[in-house]
């Protein structure tokens, strides 16, 4: 236990000190397993979250932005500086949110976000708004209870 703790920590400078190299998006993504969530229709983007404040979106989602975005933008999405924090999003921001994931971010050639369309389909890519959703409430003190009302 306090060896993993150990490691850990020691991962989490290996991340700032690389994070040149994690910028090129070196990193293989890990698949989501989005079981027991809803099928979205392939092709078809939504622009708004359709699993928002459903409580398995949110394990999955937790889960996999642990695995795919915490190394750049920070454990449970509390920023540490190397990319933007992603509780201040909100939840009107959907459409903006899905499209930065697909698409990534590129600036003269270099790749400062991976582009993640080609890795996951929309299922996974809402369970982590889900998540982020959940992560903004905690982050400005609202009440979950509400968030949880607006689960279809
Ligand atoms: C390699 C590092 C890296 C990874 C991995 C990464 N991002 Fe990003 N992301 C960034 C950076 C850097 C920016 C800011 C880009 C810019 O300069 O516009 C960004 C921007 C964003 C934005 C726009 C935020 C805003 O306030 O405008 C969203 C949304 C986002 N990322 C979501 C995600 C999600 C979800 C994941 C995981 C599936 C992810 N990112 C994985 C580096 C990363």
């Amino acid at each position: 236990m306090i060896n993993s703790k150990i490691r850990f920590v020691t991962a989490l400078a290996l991340v700032a000190s690389a994070s040149a190299i994690y910028a090129h998006g070196d990193v293989a993504p890990q698949a989501v397993d989005t079981e027991g969530l809803k099928d979205l229709p392939d092709g078809k983007w939504l622009s708004e979250n359709p699993y928002r404040g459903n409580k398995e979106a949110i394990k999955i989602g937790a889960s996999a932005y642990n695995q795919n975005c915490a190394r750049c933008h920070g454990l449970q999405a509390q920023s540490g500086g190397i990319a933007p924090d992603l509780r201040e999003l909100g939840l009107h921001y959907d459409e903006y949110f899905i499209n930065k994931v697909r698409s990534g971010v590129q600036r003269n050639g270099v790749t400062y976000m991976p582009a993640f369309e080609d890795v996951f389909d929309q299922e996974a890519m809402w369970a982590i708004l889900s998540y982020i959703d959940k992560r903004h409430y905690e982050y400005k003190d609202k009440d979950l209870a509400e968030l949880y009302e607006k689960a279809k």
